[in-house]
C-alpha cells in the first residue's frame, strides 16, 4: 500500500487553522510543529489489537457539529486526508490512519441531548460511551438496544459506523432497524439534519441507513437518534456444557421453542476457547467438567422466578434428552456477571497472549462450525500449529452470536506472522463464498477485508457502492486505503 500523493502533507499554517477553529489548546495534538507530543498522539495511532499502525501527526477533538463542519470543509479544499475515530476498539483497522490521516477524535462530543420517557427515544451526541448511554437509560428504567464486550470505551457513534451486532441482537434487531435518525457531516462541511425521533417515516431514500456501516468512509456521524427498549426486570442466564456442535444446534433450536419470548441471547463457546480464558484469567470453570463446547442462554422479562422456573425447566429437559452434558444457573446478579465473563471475556483474553488473526463471519449454522475445524486441520498441516517460535499458533478456537448464526474464528499465534496470515488467507474467505456466507457480519472491512469484499459481495453491488463512495466524496479523503 502506497500513501496517496493527492493528499498534502500538513504544514504549520494547517495546524493553525485548526488551533483558531477549535479554540481550546487540549482539543489539538499537534505532532507537526511539536516533537514532544508522539507519546500522546501514539493511542490514536495504535489499534486494539496493536496489528495496525498509523503515522497521523495530528489529532483534532472537535467540541460541536459546527467544529467537525468546519474541519471537513477546510480537509476536503486542501487536501487533506482524515480517520474518523471514536472508542477505538474497532477489529479490522478500520479507525486508525495508515499514514498521516488526520485523526478526528469524537470524545469530545459526548452529550446525552434528549430523552422521551414515553416513546423511549434517546437523542445523544455521537462520541457518547455505550456504557454511558446504557446507565443513563437504566436510570429511567430502559436499555441500549446494543451491548458488547468494548462498551466502557466504545461509542455509539463508532457502533453505528461499524453496524455493530453484539450480544443481544438476537432479541432487539440490528441497528439498521433501531436507529431512527442521525445527523452527519459530509466531506465538503454540509451538514445532514436526518436527526428523526419517528419509528414510522417512509418519505424517500432512508439516507441514515448509508451511514450506519459504512466505516467513516462516507462522513461524520456527529448525532444519533435511537429507539429504546423498556429494561426488562429480571434478567437470568444459564450456562452449560455440550459434547459435540450437532447438539449445541439442537440446544438452540429447544431454547427457542421453550423460552420463546423471554430468550435474549443464545451464545457459542468452543472448549479451545475457554481454556484461553482460564489461561489468562486462572479463574475457576463454572462447570465441574470440560467440554468440547459450551453454550451460554440469557433470558429478559418481566418475573425474575417466572423466567428463573422456565429456565430450570429447559436445563432439565435438554439434560433429560441427553442435549446437554451438565449446566448451571446463576443465583444472582454476581453470578450473572461472572457467567458472561467466560464469554464476553474471550476477547480480552486472546488479546494478552500475543497475536489473533480475526475472522468475523456468518454461515448458515449447520457448517458453522466446520469452518474452526477445516481451519485448524489446514493450520496444522503446514506446521505451523505448536506455540513454539518455528510453529507460532497456540491455538485456532471459535466462538460467537450463535443466535444469529455469527462466528468468531480466531487464531491465536505467539506473534503476527506472514507464514500464518498466508496460510489463513484467502483460504477462510473462499470457505465462506463457497458457502454464500458473509465475510463481515458484525466487525466491517476496515483495511484487514480491504481486498476481499468481493467475496461477500458481486461486482455490481461494490461498483455501486463505489458511486456512492464518489458521490459523498468525490475527493476521496474520508477514511482512504480502508475498504472503499
Ligand atoms: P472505532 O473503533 O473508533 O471506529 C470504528 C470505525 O468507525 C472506523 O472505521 C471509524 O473511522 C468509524 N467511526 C468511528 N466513529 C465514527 C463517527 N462518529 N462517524 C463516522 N465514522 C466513525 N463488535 C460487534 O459488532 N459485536 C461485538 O460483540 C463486539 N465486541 C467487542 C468486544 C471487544 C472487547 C472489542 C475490543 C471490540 C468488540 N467489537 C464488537 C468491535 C467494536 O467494539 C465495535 O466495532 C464498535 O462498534 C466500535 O466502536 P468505536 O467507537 O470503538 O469505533
Ligand atoms: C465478541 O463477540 O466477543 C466480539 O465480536 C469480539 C470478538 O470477536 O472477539
Ligand atoms: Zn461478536
Amino acid at each position: 500500500l502506497k500513501r496517496d500523493e493527492r493528499f498534502n502533507k500538513l504544514t504549520q499554517e494547517h495546524v493553525d487553522y485548526f488551533r483558531g477553529i477549535l479554540g481550546s489548546e487540549s482539543a489539538v495534538i499537534d505532532g507537526v510543529t511539536n516533537d514532544k507530543a508522539a507519546d500522546d498522539i501514539e493511542p490514536f495511532n495504535a489499534d486494539w489489537m496493536r496489528k495496525y499502525r498509523g503515522h497521523c501527526q495530528l489529532v483534532l477533538k472537535p467540541g460541536s457539529t459546527d467544529d467537525v463542519s468546519k474541519i471537513l470543509k477546510y480537509c476536503n479544499e486542501n487536501s487533506l486526508a482524515v480517520v474518523p475515530q471514536g472508542g477505538n476498539t474497532g477489529l479490522v483497522g478500520g479507525s486508525v490512519p495508515v499514514f498521516d490521516e488526520i485523526v478526528i477524535s469524537m470524545s469530545r462530543m459526548n452529550k446525552i441531548i434528549d430523552f422521551d420517557e414515553v416513546g423511549g427515544t434517546l437523542v445523544a451526541e455521537a462520541g457518547t460511551i455505550l456504557e454511558v448511554a446504557d446507565q443513563f437509560l437504566a436510570s429511567k428504567g430502559y436499555i441500549f438496544p446494543l451491548d458488547l464486550g468494548a462498551k466502557g470505551s466504545c461509542q455509539i457513534g463508532g457502533n453505528l459506523a461499524t453496524n455493530a451486532g453484539g450480544l443481544r441482537l438476537l432479541r432487539y434487531g440490528s441497528l439498521h432497524g433501531t436507529v431512527l435518525g442521525i445527523e452527519a457531516v459530509l466531506p465538503d462541511g454540509t451538514v445532514l439534519d436526518d436527526l428523526c425521533k419517528l419509528r414510522k417515516n417512509n418519505t424517500g431514500y432512508d439516507l441514515k441507513q448509508l451511514f450506519i456501516g459504512a466505516e467513516g468512509t462516507l462522513g461524520i456521524i456527529t448525532k444519533v437518534s435511537i429507539q429504546c427498549p423498556q429494561r426488562s426486570k429480571a434478567q437470568n442466564v444459564a450456562f452449560f456444557g455440550l459434547e459435540s456442535y450437532e447438539l449445541a444446534q439442537q440446544a438452540f433450536r429447544e431454547a427457542k421453542g421453550q423460552l420463546s419470548e423471554i430468550l435474549s441471547a443464545f451464545e457459542l463457546m468452543d472448549g479451545g476457547s475457554q481454556e484461553l480464558v482460564v489461561k489468562v484469567t486462572n479463574n475457576k470453570r463454572p462447570l465441574e467438567g470440560e467440554y468440547p463446547f459450551y453454550c451460554l442462554i440469557e433470558t429478559s422479562g418481566s418475573n425474575a422466578e417466572h423466567d428463573g422456573a422456565k429456565l430450570e425447566t429447559f436445563l432439565e429437559d435438554v439434560m433429560e434428552k441427553g442435549i446437554v452434558a451438565d449446566g448451571t444457573l446463576a443465583e444472582n446478579e454476581t453470578q450473572i456477571r461472572a457467567l458472561w465473563g467466560w464469554r464476553e471475556g474471550i476477547t480480552e483474553a486472546l488479546s494478552h497472549l500475543g497475536g489473533t488473526y480475526k475472522y468475523d463471519v456468518s454461515i448458515p449454522l449447520a457448517d458453522m462450525y466446520q469452518l474452526v475445524e477445516d481451519t485448524r486441520a489446514r493450520v496444522d498441516a503446514a506446521g505451523l500449529l505448536g506455540d513454539t517460535d518455528e510453529h507460532p499458533v497456540r491455538a485456532v478456537v471459535g466462538y460467537g452470536h450463535m443466535g444469529d448464526a455469527n462466528l468468531h474464528l480466531n487464531i491465536s499465534t505467539r506473534r503476527f506472522d506472514k507464514r500464518v496470515e498466508e496460510c489463513l488467507e484467502p483460504f477462510v474467505y473462499e470457505w465462506i463464498q463457497a458457502r454464500q456466507g458473509s465475510i463481515s457480519a458484525e466487525h466491517g472491512l476496515g483495511l484487514q477485508k480491504k481486498k476481499y469484499i468481493s467475496y461477500s459481495r458481486n461486482d455490481t453491488a461494490v461498483q455501486l457502492m463505489r458511486r456512492v463512495k464518489s458521490m459523498f466524496d468525490p475527493n476521496g479523503i474520508m477514511n482512504p486505503y480502508k475498504y472503499i
